[in-house]
Protein backbone atom coordinates (compact mmCIF):
# COMPACT_ATOMS: atom_id res chain seq x y z
CA UNK A 1 0.00 0.00 0.00
CA UNK A 2 1.83 3.01 -1.08
CA UNK A 3 -0.26 5.68 -3.06
CA UNK A 4 0.69 9.42 -2.67
CA UNK A 5 -1.76 11.59 -2.40
CA UNK A 6 -1.49 15.54 -2.41
CA UNK A 7 -4.52 17.26 -1.32
CA UNK A 8 -4.85 21.26 -1.73
CA UNK A 9 -0.63 21.47 -1.67
CA UNK A 10 0.91 24.52 -1.74
CA UNK A 11 4.64 25.53 -1.72
CA UNK A 12 5.87 29.53 -0.84
CA UNK A 13 9.01 31.02 -0.63
CA UNK A 14 8.09 34.39 1.39
CA UNK A 15 5.54 36.15 -0.48
CA UNK A 16 6.46 33.98 -4.26
CA UNK A 17 3.76 31.53 -4.59
CA UNK A 18 5.49 28.04 -6.27
CA UNK A 19 2.74 24.96 -6.45
CA UNK A 20 -0.98 25.83 -5.89
CA UNK A 21 -3.76 24.06 -4.68
CA UNK A 22 -2.02 21.26 -6.72
CA UNK A 23 -4.45 17.77 -5.92
CA UNK A 24 -2.84 14.58 -7.34
CA UNK A 25 -3.98 11.13 -6.24
CA UNK A 26 -0.98 8.57 -7.56
CA UNK A 27 -2.06 5.20 -7.06
CA UNK A 28 -0.52 2.22 -5.41
CA UNK A 29 2.47 0.45 -8.07
CA UNK A 30 1.02 3.39 -10.51
CA UNK A 31 4.52 4.68 -12.94
CA UNK A 32 3.49 8.40 -12.60
CA UNK A 33 5.27 11.05 -14.58
CA UNK A 34 5.41 14.73 -13.79
CA UNK A 35 5.93 16.75 -16.62
CA UNK A 36 6.18 20.60 -17.49
CA UNK A 37 8.47 23.13 -18.76
CA UNK A 38 11.36 24.40 -16.72
CA UNK A 39 10.64 26.42 -13.40
CA UNK A 40 7.00 24.95 -13.44
CA UNK A 41 7.15 23.69 -10.11
CA UNK A 42 8.48 19.57 -10.68
CA UNK A 43 11.10 19.25 -8.56
CA UNK A 44 9.69 20.96 -6.05
CA UNK A 45 6.58 18.81 -5.55
CA UNK A 46 8.95 15.58 -5.97
CA UNK A 47 11.12 16.94 -2.50
CA UNK A 48 7.35 17.58 -0.51
CA UNK A 49 7.02 13.95 -1.47
CA UNK A 50 10.53 13.01 -0.31
CA UNK A 51 10.82 15.40 2.71
CA UNK A 52 13.38 17.54 1.42
CA UNK A 53 10.97 20.74 0.92
CA UNK A 54 8.31 21.99 4.03
CA UNK A 55 5.33 21.98 2.39
CA UNK A 56 3.33 25.52 2.90
CA UNK A 57 -0.29 24.88 2.79
CA UNK A 58 -2.10 21.47 1.83
CA UNK A 59 -1.14 17.71 3.08
CA UNK A 60 0.92 14.78 1.52
CA UNK A 61 0.00 11.57 2.33
CA UNK A 62 2.21 8.21 1.42
CA UNK A 63 0.28 5.19 1.74
CA UNK A 64 -2.92 6.89 3.45
CA UNK A 65 -0.41 8.51 6.61
CA UNK A 66 0.32 12.28 5.90
CA UNK A 67 3.40 12.71 5.96
CA UNK A 68 3.83 16.58 6.58
CA UNK A 69 5.87 16.30 9.61
CA UNK A 70 7.45 13.49 9.03
CA UNK A 71 11.80 13.22 8.43
CA UNK A 72 12.74 11.98 4.92
CA UNK A 73 14.04 9.14 6.56
CA UNK A 74 10.66 7.59 8.14
CA UNK A 75 9.05 8.47 4.75
CA UNK A 76 10.20 5.04 2.85
CA UNK A 77 11.01 6.68 -0.19
CA UNK A 78 14.07 6.31 -2.19
CA UNK A 79 15.11 9.13 -5.16
CA UNK A 80 17.17 8.75 -7.85
CA UNK A 81 18.48 12.13 -9.03
CA UNK A 82 19.50 13.93 -12.18
CA UNK A 83 23.91 13.83 -11.29
CA UNK A 84 23.40 10.31 -9.32
CA UNK A 85 24.84 11.79 -6.14
CA UNK A 86 27.27 8.74 -5.82
CA UNK A 87 29.69 8.92 -3.11
CA UNK A 88 32.72 8.95 -5.23
CA UNK A 89 35.44 7.67 -2.63
CA UNK A 90 33.18 4.62 -2.21
CA UNK A 91 33.06 1.37 -4.27
CA UNK A 92 29.88 0.75 -5.99
CA UNK A 93 29.22 -1.90 -3.43
CA UNK A 94 30.01 0.50 -0.72
CA UNK A 95 27.48 3.04 -2.38
CA UNK A 96 25.10 0.08 -2.67
CA UNK A 97 25.17 -0.85 0.78
CA UNK A 98 25.27 2.72 2.18
CA UNK A 99 21.83 2.95 3.19
CA UNK A 100 21.28 -0.01 4.59
CA UNK A 101 23.97 0.76 6.44
CA UNK A 102 22.71 3.36 8.08
CA UNK A 103 19.41 1.35 8.77
CA UNK A 104 21.79 -1.42 10.36
CA UNK A 105 21.11 -4.16 7.86
CA UNK A 106 22.76 -6.92 9.35
CA UNK A 107 25.51 -8.19 7.01
CA UNK A 108 24.06 -11.29 5.15
CA UNK A 109 20.43 -9.31 4.43
CA UNK A 110 22.95 -7.06 3.12
CA UNK A 111 24.56 -8.93 0.67
CA UNK A 112 21.75 -10.37 -0.42
CA UNK A 113 19.91 -7.48 -1.35
CA UNK A 114 23.21 -6.00 -3.18
CA UNK A 115 23.43 -8.91 -4.75
CA UNK A 116 19.74 -9.17 -6.24
CA UNK A 117 19.82 -5.35 -7.17
CA UNK A 118 22.90 -5.95 -9.18
CA UNK A 119 21.79 -8.84 -10.87
CA UNK A 120 18.87 -6.80 -12.32
CA UNK A 121 20.96 -3.95 -13.27
CA UNK A 122 23.87 -6.07 -14.80
CA UNK A 123 26.13 -4.22 -12.69
CA UNK A 124 28.09 -7.12 -10.69
CA UNK A 125 31.17 -7.24 -12.66
CA UNK A 126 31.24 -3.36 -11.89
CA UNK A 127 30.92 -3.84 -7.94
CA UNK A 128 34.16 -3.28 -7.35
CA UNK A 129 35.26 -0.25 -9.29
CA UNK A 130 34.69 3.65 -7.88
CA UNK A 131 32.46 5.55 -9.66
CA UNK A 132 34.87 7.46 -11.79
CA UNK A 133 35.71 4.16 -13.25
CA UNK A 134 32.39 4.04 -15.05
CA UNK A 135 30.08 5.38 -17.77
CA UNK A 136 27.66 7.37 -17.51
CA UNK A 137 25.27 4.97 -17.59
CA UNK A 138 26.77 2.82 -15.81
CA UNK A 139 26.68 5.49 -12.33
CA UNK A 140 22.89 6.00 -13.42
CA UNK A 141 22.50 1.79 -12.79
CA UNK A 142 24.58 2.08 -9.91
CA UNK A 143 22.25 5.11 -8.37
CA UNK A 144 19.23 3.34 -9.55
CA UNK A 145 20.64 0.06 -7.45
CA UNK A 146 20.68 2.11 -4.76
CA UNK A 147 17.08 3.48 -4.70
CA UNK A 148 16.19 -0.57 -5.42
CA UNK A 149 18.15 -2.20 -2.30
CA UNK A 150 16.29 -0.55 -0.01
CA UNK A 151 12.90 -1.62 -1.27
CA UNK A 152 10.99 1.29 -0.88
CA UNK A 153 7.71 2.20 -0.32
CA UNK A 154 7.83 4.70 -3.45
CA UNK A 155 10.56 5.66 -6.26
CA UNK A 156 11.02 9.34 -6.74
CA UNK A 157 13.19 10.10 -10.08
CA UNK A 158 14.41 13.93 -10.82
CA UNK A 159 14.73 13.86 -14.54
CA UNK A 160 17.62 10.94 -13.96
CA UNK A 161 18.41 10.59 -17.52
CA UNK A 162 19.32 13.88 -18.63
CA UNK A 163 22.74 13.69 -18.50
CA UNK A 164 23.47 10.79 -20.62
CA UNK A 165 23.24 11.20 -24.64
CA UNK A 166 20.34 10.63 -26.76
CA UNK A 167 21.30 6.63 -27.64
CA UNK A 168 21.79 5.93 -23.89
CA UNK A 169 18.77 7.85 -22.80
CA UNK A 170 16.37 5.57 -25.12
CA UNK A 171 17.95 2.46 -23.35
CA UNK A 172 17.64 3.43 -20.50
CA UNK A 173 14.19 4.96 -20.63
CA UNK A 174 13.08 1.43 -21.69
CA UNK A 175 14.95 -0.47 -17.97
CA UNK A 176 13.55 2.36 -16.44
CA UNK A 177 10.04 1.25 -17.36
CA UNK A 178 11.24 -2.75 -17.15
CA UNK A 179 12.48 -1.81 -14.01
CA UNK A 180 9.54 -0.56 -12.06
CA UNK A 181 6.66 -3.08 -14.15
CA UNK A 182 9.38 -5.75 -12.18
CA UNK A 183 9.18 -4.49 -8.82
CA UNK A 184 5.94 -2.85 -9.14
CA UNK A 185 6.85 -0.01 -7.02
CA UNK A 186 5.24 3.07 -7.39
CA UNK A 187 7.22 5.78 -8.83
CA UNK A 188 7.12 9.26 -9.48
CA UNK A 189 8.93 10.76 -12.20
CA UNK A 190 9.81 14.44 -13.16
CA UNK A 191 10.69 15.12 -16.60
CA UNK A 192 10.75 17.95 -18.86
CA UNK A 193 11.27 15.84 -21.68
CA UNK A 194 7.45 14.86 -23.12
CA UNK A 195 8.61 11.95 -25.16
CA UNK A 196 9.94 10.32 -21.47
CA UNK A 197 6.79 11.08 -20.49
CA UNK A 198 4.52 9.60 -23.28
CA UNK A 199 6.70 6.49 -23.44
CA UNK A 200 7.38 5.74 -19.53
CA UNK A 201 3.67 6.62 -17.65
CA UNK A 202 0.96 4.57 -17.00
CA UNK A 203 -0.26 8.11 -16.25
CA UNK A 204 1.09 11.88 -16.81
CA UNK A 205 0.27 15.03 -15.39
CA UNK A 206 0.94 18.19 -17.10
CA UNK A 207 2.31 21.31 -14.76
CA UNK A 208 2.92 24.73 -15.36
CA UNK A 209 3.56 27.43 -13.61
CA UNK A 210 2.41 24.88 -10.09
CA UNK A 211 -0.86 24.28 -11.61
CA UNK A 212 -1.88 21.06 -12.71
CA UNK A 213 -3.02 21.21 -16.53
CA UNK A 214 -4.55 17.85 -16.88
CA UNK A 215 -3.70 14.31 -15.26
CA UNK A 216 -4.28 11.43 -17.63
CA UNK A 217 -3.41 8.23 -19.53
CA UNK A 218 -0.78 9.26 -22.01
CA UNK A 219 -2.89 9.00 -25.46
CA UNK A 220 -5.66 10.97 -23.15
CA UNK A 221 -3.93 13.94 -23.22
CA UNK A 222 -2.27 13.42 -26.73
CA UNK A 223 -6.02 13.47 -27.78
CA UNK A 224 -7.83 15.49 -25.55
CA UNK A 225 -5.70 18.06 -24.48
CA UNK A 226 -7.48 20.16 -21.99
CA UNK A 227 -6.13 23.15 -23.02
CA UNK A 228 -4.06 24.83 -25.64
CA UNK A 229 -0.63 24.74 -23.51
CA UNK A 230 -0.98 21.08 -22.98
CA UNK A 231 -1.76 20.49 -27.08
CA UNK A 232 1.22 22.19 -27.95
CA UNK A 233 3.39 20.65 -24.93
CA UNK A 234 2.59 16.78 -25.69
CA UNK A 235 3.33 15.60 -28.73
CA UNK A 236 6.31 16.26 -31.56
CA UNK A 237 6.18 18.09 -34.15
CA UNK A 238 3.74 20.08 -31.64
CA UNK A 239 0.22 20.57 -32.96
CA UNK A 240 -0.54 23.47 -35.20
CA UNK A 241 -2.93 26.21 -34.01
CA UNK A 242 -4.56 28.57 -36.36
CA UNK A 243 -6.66 31.71 -34.66
CA UNK A 244 -10.23 31.72 -36.15
CA UNK A 245 -13.73 33.12 -36.48
CA UNK A 246 -17.35 31.19 -36.43
CA UNK A 247 -19.56 32.51 -39.08
CA UNK A 248 -23.02 33.23 -38.08
CA UNK A 249 -24.00 29.82 -38.38
CA UNK A 250 -21.07 28.09 -36.66
CA UNK A 251 -21.07 26.30 -39.80
CA UNK A 252 -17.38 27.85 -41.12
CA UNK A 253 -14.07 29.01 -39.51
CA UNK A 254 -13.00 32.36 -40.82
CA UNK A 255 -9.33 32.98 -40.25
CA UNK A 256 -6.46 35.43 -41.83
CA UNK A 257 -6.14 34.09 -44.61
CA UNK A 258 -8.21 30.57 -44.74
CA UNK A 259 -11.73 29.49 -44.36
CA UNK A 260 -12.28 25.84 -43.20
CA UNK A 261 -16.12 24.40 -43.03
CA UNK A 262 -17.44 22.80 -39.90
CA UNK A 263 -17.64 18.95 -39.91
CA UNK A 264 -21.03 17.96 -39.24
CA UNK A 265 -19.48 16.04 -36.13
CA UNK A 266 -18.25 19.07 -34.03
CA UNK A 267 -21.54 21.18 -35.75
CA UNK A 268 -22.97 20.30 -32.01
CA UNK A 269 -20.39 22.19 -30.29
CA UNK A 270 -20.23 25.19 -32.97
CA UNK A 271 -24.44 25.55 -32.75
CA UNK A 272 -25.24 29.06 -31.58
CA UNK A 273 -22.09 30.16 -31.22
CA UNK A 274 -21.63 32.18 -34.19
CA UNK A 275 -18.80 35.16 -33.87
CA UNK A 276 -16.56 33.32 -31.04
CA UNK A 277 -13.35 33.70 -31.54
CA UNK A 278 -11.18 29.91 -31.11
CA UNK A 279 -8.13 28.39 -31.86
CA UNK A 280 -8.26 26.01 -34.20
CA UNK A 281 -5.67 22.99 -33.57
CA UNK A 282 -4.80 20.14 -36.05
CA UNK A 283 -1.83 17.75 -35.15
CA UNK A 284 0.56 17.28 -38.03
CA UNK A 285 -0.85 13.61 -38.67
CA UNK A 286 -4.01 14.67 -39.51
CA UNK A 287 -2.76 17.25 -42.62
CA UNK A 288 -2.30 14.98 -45.57
CA UNK A 289 -1.51 15.01 -49.25
CA UNK A 290 -4.36 14.73 -52.05
CA UNK A 291 -5.32 10.92 -52.52
CA UNK A 292 -3.66 9.93 -49.17
CA UNK A 293 -6.61 8.02 -46.41
CA UNK A 294 -9.14 10.24 -44.83
CA UNK A 295 -11.06 9.85 -41.58
CA UNK A 296 -13.94 11.70 -42.37
CA UNK A 297 -14.51 15.39 -43.65
CA UNK A 298 -11.50 16.80 -45.55
CA UNK A 299 -10.87 20.18 -46.78
CA UNK A 300 -8.09 21.08 -49.58
CA UNK A 301 -6.00 23.89 -48.76
CA UNK A 302 -3.50 25.63 -50.46
CA UNK A 303 -0.06 26.42 -48.58
CA UNK A 304 3.38 27.72 -49.67
CA UNK A 305 6.60 25.33 -48.61
CA UNK A 306 8.96 27.32 -46.11
CA UNK A 307 10.94 24.20 -44.29
CA UNK A 308 11.50 21.35 -45.42
CA UNK A 309 13.23 19.18 -42.82
CA UNK A 310 14.39 15.48 -43.86
CA UNK A 311 15.04 13.08 -41.38
CA UNK A 312 15.47 10.25 -43.89
CA UNK A 313 12.49 8.24 -43.47
CA UNK A 314 10.13 11.04 -43.37
CA UNK A 315 10.02 15.02 -44.16
CA UNK A 316 9.07 17.31 -41.71
CA UNK A 317 7.23 20.10 -43.85
CA UNK A 318 6.92 23.98 -42.70
CA UNK A 319 4.08 25.48 -44.78
CA UNK A 320 2.48 28.94 -44.79
CA UNK A 321 -1.23 28.93 -44.87
CA UNK A 322 -2.31 32.96 -44.72
CA UNK A 323 -0.58 33.75 -40.84
CA UNK A 324 -0.03 30.55 -39.63
CA UNK A 325 2.52 28.38 -40.25
CA UNK A 326 1.22 24.25 -40.92
CA UNK A 327 4.00 21.82 -39.51
CA UNK A 328 3.28 18.19 -41.12
CA UNK A 329 5.18 15.25 -42.26
CA UNK A 330 5.51 13.70 -46.14
CA UNK A 331 6.99 11.01 -47.61
CA UNK A 332 10.80 11.48 -48.43
CA UNK A 333 10.65 10.45 -52.16
CA UNK A 334 9.38 13.37 -53.67
CA UNK A 335 10.21 16.62 -51.56
CA UNK A 336 8.09 19.57 -52.77
CA UNK A 337 10.10 22.51 -54.16
CA UNK A 338 11.11 25.56 -51.72
CA UNK A 339 8.38 28.26 -52.12
CA UNK A 340 6.33 25.97 -53.73
CA UNK A 341 2.08 25.88 -53.60
CA UNK A 342 1.63 22.76 -51.87
CA UNK A 343 -2.18 21.08 -51.57
CA UNK A 344 -2.83 19.93 -48.28
CA UNK A 345 -5.67 17.87 -47.43
CA UNK A 346 -6.92 18.78 -43.43
CA UNK A 347 -8.76 16.29 -41.81
CA UNK A 348 -11.65 18.08 -40.60
CA UNK A 349 -13.18 15.54 -38.22
CA UNK A 350 -9.51 15.62 -36.44
CA UNK A 351 -9.65 19.43 -35.63
CA UNK A 352 -9.64 20.11 -32.32
CA UNK A 353 -11.32 23.73 -31.01
CA UNK A 354 -10.11 25.44 -27.95
CA UNK A 355 -11.92 29.16 -26.68
CA UNK A 356 -9.55 31.87 -27.55
CA UNK A 357 -9.65 33.60 -24.52
CA UNK A 358 -9.77 30.79 -22.19
CA UNK A 359 -7.65 28.41 -23.94
CA UNK A 360 -9.62 25.58 -22.45
CA UNK A 361 -10.65 22.72 -24.86
CA UNK A 362 -14.06 23.13 -26.77
CA UNK A 363 -14.43 20.12 -28.57
CA UNK A 364 -15.15 16.61 -26.39
N1 LIG B 1 14.88 28.00 -2.48
C1 LIG B 1 14.14 28.68 -3.36
N2 LIG B 1 13.79 29.97 -3.13
C2 LIG B 1 13.01 30.65 -4.01
N3 LIG B 1 12.53 30.13 -5.15
C3 LIG B 1 12.86 28.86 -5.44
C4 LIG B 1 13.66 28.07 -4.57
N4 LIG B 1 13.80 26.83 -5.12
C5 LIG B 1 13.12 26.88 -6.29
N5 LIG B 1 12.55 28.09 -6.49
C6 LIG B 1 11.71 28.47 -7.64
O1 LIG B 1 10.62 27.60 -7.71
C7 LIG B 1 10.23 27.37 -9.06
C8 LIG B 1 10.11 25.89 -9.29
O2 LIG B 1 11.38 25.29 -9.20
P1 LIG B 1 11.60 23.75 -9.50
O3 LIG B 1 13.02 23.44 -9.22
O4 LIG B 1 10.58 22.95 -8.78
O5 LIG B 1 11.30 23.69 -11.06
P2 LIG B 1 11.39 22.47 -12.07
O6 LIG B 1 10.05 22.33 -12.66
O7 LIG B 1 11.98 21.28 -11.39
O8 LIG B 1 12.37 23.04 -13.19
P3 LIG B 1 13.57 22.29 -14.00
O9 LIG B 1 12.91 21.56 -15.14
O10 LIG B 1 14.37 23.45 -14.50
O11 LIG B 1 14.31 21.41 -13.06
C9 LIG B 1 11.29 28.07 -9.91
O12 LIG B 1 10.75 29.26 -10.39
C10 LIG B 1 12.42 28.33 -8.96
O13 LIG B 1 13.11 29.49 -9.31
MG1 LIG C 1 13.78 20.25 -11.59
Amino acid sequence: MAEVTFKDVAKRYGAVSIIEGLNLDIRDHEFLVLVGPSGCGKSTALRMIAGLEEISGGTVSIGGRVVNELPPKERDVAMVFQNYALYPHMSVRENLEFGLKIRKTPRPEMDKLVNEAADILDIRHLLDRKPKQLSGGQRQRVALGRAIVRKPAVFLFDEPLSNLDAKLRVAMRAEIKKLQQRLQVTSVYVTHDQIEAMTMGHRIAVLKEGKLQQLGTPLEVYERPANVFVAQFIGSPPMNFMAATLDANGATLVGEGFTLPVPQSLRAVTAGKGGKKVKVGIRPDHLLQPGQALRGEGATVQTHVEIIEPLGNELIVHSRLGEFSLVFRMPPQQPPEMGATLPVVVELDSLQLFDAETEQRLTP
